[in-house]
């Protein structure tokens, strides 16, 4: 995915201050970024700025034949991989929508062959106008992607939706757009992060899941183009672009969720580290240590949980379902037995007492261990690209059953 070209065409709204972060973004996952602006893109942000921060030649004018005679508007539409209009204002959405070739950015947007993403950004009743909604529909029909417009404060002083997409979701449906759309059509439910079991008002029992591992699962299915739901326990990450996340605290809840999701799923992926019991009842309020004897403890009645990896075995429906292991010894045989018992089609498993690997971390280091014993042993590696393997795996599954 490195190395990707990105043709920026930014287009003259207020948001256009937020583009020099843009190509920072999109130039921190390792891609080429040229700018080409419209005359008043101009005037919001200095050609200057972006050309020193995408460390090439910006262009605005279709008939300079200084800037045609270092790359023409037709080579640059060719140079492509992928061209991202932000901002896109309500005026280049409907020069788009009708073909119009008026200036350099609609010329270049007619001729290349690349994949479009268009964040507008706009006042709200410019988006809501039928003329607008009628423009973008005919862009969505004939393969353009959009992110954003989001809800909130405009510059123009009204409340709505109109305000671009944030640089860092523009930077992510970049990439989802030059993905490989291998999963396109797939609905993926992941899980994440660890659930919260409630003692009484303040107190909760929960282990030290953060949610890495399964956001980078989701972010990367996003980026082959599935459909994600990621069913979260707490976690302080930022839910990637294009991904719906449901939040939950419990098991329990997080059984509700994934049955309620289930139905639309062509593939589970349960990373989530799900508390096999529960305190057997949560007191409505503080349980202050005043009420006790002075030496006395507090004992907790702790009833099971539902092992929802395990239930899904039942459930009608043709689907991959990818479990995970924690274990801290004897992982491979640990697991083997697991995956007897949960009767998924790959079991995942890492080994939490080792550095790097498991809770928290960055890394990890995996088994796959499938159906019948076999085991495949992978390096230490980031949770991005054992996210990869894994919806590698997937995907051949998902080709071998048709
Ligand atoms: O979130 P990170 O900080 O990135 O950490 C990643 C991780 C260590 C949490 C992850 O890599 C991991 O190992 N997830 C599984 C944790 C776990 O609960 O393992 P387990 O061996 O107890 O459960 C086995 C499988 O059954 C898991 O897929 C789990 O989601 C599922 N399960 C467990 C208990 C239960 N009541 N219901 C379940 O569905």
């Amino acid at each position: 995915m490195a190395h990707q070209r990105v043709l920026l065409a930014v287009t003259g709204g207020i948001a256009a201050y937020k583009i020099p972060e843009l190509v920072r973004a999109l130039r921190a996952e390792g891609h080429t970024v040229r700018c080409a602006m419209t005359p008043a893109a101009t005037r919001f942000v200095s050609p200057l700025v972006l050309q020193t921060l995408s460390g090439q030649a910006v262009r605005s004018e279709l008939f300079d034949p200084a800037e045609e005679g270092e790359i023409d508007h037709i080579a640059l539409a060719d140079w492509a991989d992928a061209v991202v209009v932000a901002p896109a204002t309500a005026n280049v959405l409907a020069r788009m929508a009708h073909g119009l070739a008026d200036d350099l950015v609609t010329t270049l947007l007619l001729a290349t062959r690349a994949p479009v993403l268009v964040a507008p950004a706009m006042n709200v009743n410019m988006w809501d106008h039928a003329a607008t909604r009628a423009n973008v529909e005919l862009l969505r029909a004939r393969g353009v992607a959009f992110v954003g417009p989001e809800a909130g404060w405009l510059a123009c002083g009204w409340e709505g939706e109109g305000r671009m997409a944030s640089p860092a979701d523009i930077a992510e449906a970049t990439l989802q757009v030059m993905g490989p759309r291998s999963l396109q059509g797939e609905t993926v439910l992941v899980t994440a992060g660890g659930t919260r079991e409630p003692v009484d008002a303040v107190r909760a029992l929960t282990n030290r899941s953060s949610g890495k591992m399964g956001y980078a699962v989701a972010r990367e299915a996003a980026r082959r183009g599935a459909r994600v739901v990621l069913i979260s326990g707490p976690s302080a990450l930022e839910t990637p672009g294009g991904v719906e996340r449901v939040d939950v605290e419990s098991a329990v809840e997080m059984r509700d969720a994934v049955f309620k999701a289930l139905p639309d799923a062509t593939v589970v992926v349960m990373t989530a580290a799900v508390a096999d019991f529960r305190p057997a009842q949560a007191a409505a309020r503080k349980i202050k240590k005043e009420d006790l004897a002075e030496e006395e403890g507090l004992t907790l009645e702790l009833v099971r949980n539902p092992d929802i990896l395990a239930s899904l075995a039942e459930q009608p429906g043709e689907r991959v379902v990818v479990g995970f292991a924690a274990e801290s010894h004897d992982v491979v045989e640990a697991a083997r037995r697991k995956i007897e018992r949960k009767r998924c089609d790959l079991l995942v498993a890492n080994d939490v007492s080792r550095a790097g690997a498991g809770f928290d971390s960055d890394t990890n280091a995996v088994w796959f261990v499938w159906p019948g014993g076999d085991v495949e042993e992978l390096p230490l590696l980031s949770k991005a690209e054992v996210a990869g393997r894994i919806l590698d795996r997937v995907e051949k599954l998902r080709e071998e059953r048709g």
